[in-house]
């Protein structure tokens, strides 16, 4: 971290385009993502017309406006340095996205993110870290969280890109990492589904950590194999193995995880063809 602040010290004032200033200690200082990134970010997250986007940490404003021109979402920026926030109001009213746009001086841990469908930072490694559980509290299932360079330590990522930039002075070799994180629906405990075309009824007994799911799937009394089960927000997938009554299995179950329910489309494959077929599982108490 050490080194990472005195490479910033020595080279945050060829970075900025906007005025850069000093900073307090430990807070992570203003150091603008390149356009190259803001728009992996941004790729990655993919906001919808109308959603909510928050940058915290949002410096020169330039990822919400960005997400305002590009994509029509409803962006809140917010940073702890009131001038940072005039400039950002003043940037995004030349960008003509004023009315999409709005910039907070603010805590970023005081930022609330409930109903928000995109964050995006560029923060210190542990800032990240601390932020994880209002992450994990207050965003919605579904929701993304693309971060510029940093991890979020033990929660894995779902999608990282690594990209080289002539004008990175920061960080590692001249190059900038995003990773993407989807909020994972809450899939833990054991769930009943009736399959009549596959035998009768199926046990799911579903172990979670983030999005990794750890599955046991019982059906017809014969424990079977379970592979690549995993959540990305709402969606879950598992690819199961095994014998029902005599009669061999291997079936893709798809579904979306919301409110103690799960309903999908699993695919049974009998050697040649996959034959779809709807299914819905329950929470047991
Ligand atoms: C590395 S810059 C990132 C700027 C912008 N998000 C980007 O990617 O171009 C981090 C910003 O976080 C702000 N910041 C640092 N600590 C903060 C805090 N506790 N609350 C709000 N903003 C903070 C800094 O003022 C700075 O503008």
């Amino acid at each position: 971290m050490r080194k990472f602040l005195i490479s910033i010290l020595s080279c945050a004032a060829a970075l900025v385009s906007a005025p850069s200033w000093a900073w307090d200690d430990g807070m992570t200082p203003f150091v603008v993502s390149p356009d190259a990134v803001v728009e992996r970010m941004l790729y990655l997250a993919q906001p919808k017309a109308g959603e909510r986007l928050v940058d915290l940490g949002s410096g020169d404003g330039r990822i919400v406006i960005e997400a305002a021109k590009r994509f029509g979402a409803r962006g809140l920026g917010v940073d702890i340095d009131p001038r940072l926030v005039n400039l950002a109001r003043d940037r995004a009213k030349q960008a003509g996205v004023e009315s999409l746009t709005s910039f907070e001086v603010q805590d970023l841990f005081e930022t609330d993110l409930r109903g928000v469908g995109v964050v995006t930072m560029y923060l210190l490694p542990e800032v990240n870290l601390k932020l994880v559980p209002r992450l994990l509290a207050q965003l919605k299932p579904g929701a993304r969280i693309v971060s510029h360079d940093y991890d979020l330590g033990a929660w894995p990522f779902d999608e990282m890109i690594e990209l080289a930039l002539a004008e990175k002075m920061v960080g590692s070799n001249g190059r900038s990492r995003v990773f993407l994180w989807l909020v994972p629906a809450d899939a833990r405990g054991r769930w009943v589904a009736e399959v009549p075309e596959l035998g009768g009824r199926w046990h799911f007994d579903v172990a979670q950590e983030y999005q990794i799911l750890d599955v046991q799937v019982r059906a017809g009394g014969s424990n079977m194999v379970v592979r690549g089960a995993r959540l990305r927000g709402e969606e879950i997938r598992l690819v199961v193995t095994g014998l029902v009554g005599g009669k061999g299995y291997n079936t893709l179950f798809a579904g979306k995880v919301t409110d103690g329910r799960i309903h999908g489309i699993l695919r049974v494959s009998d050697g040649e063809n996959y034959k779809p077929i709807p299914w819905k599982a329950t929470r047991q108490p």
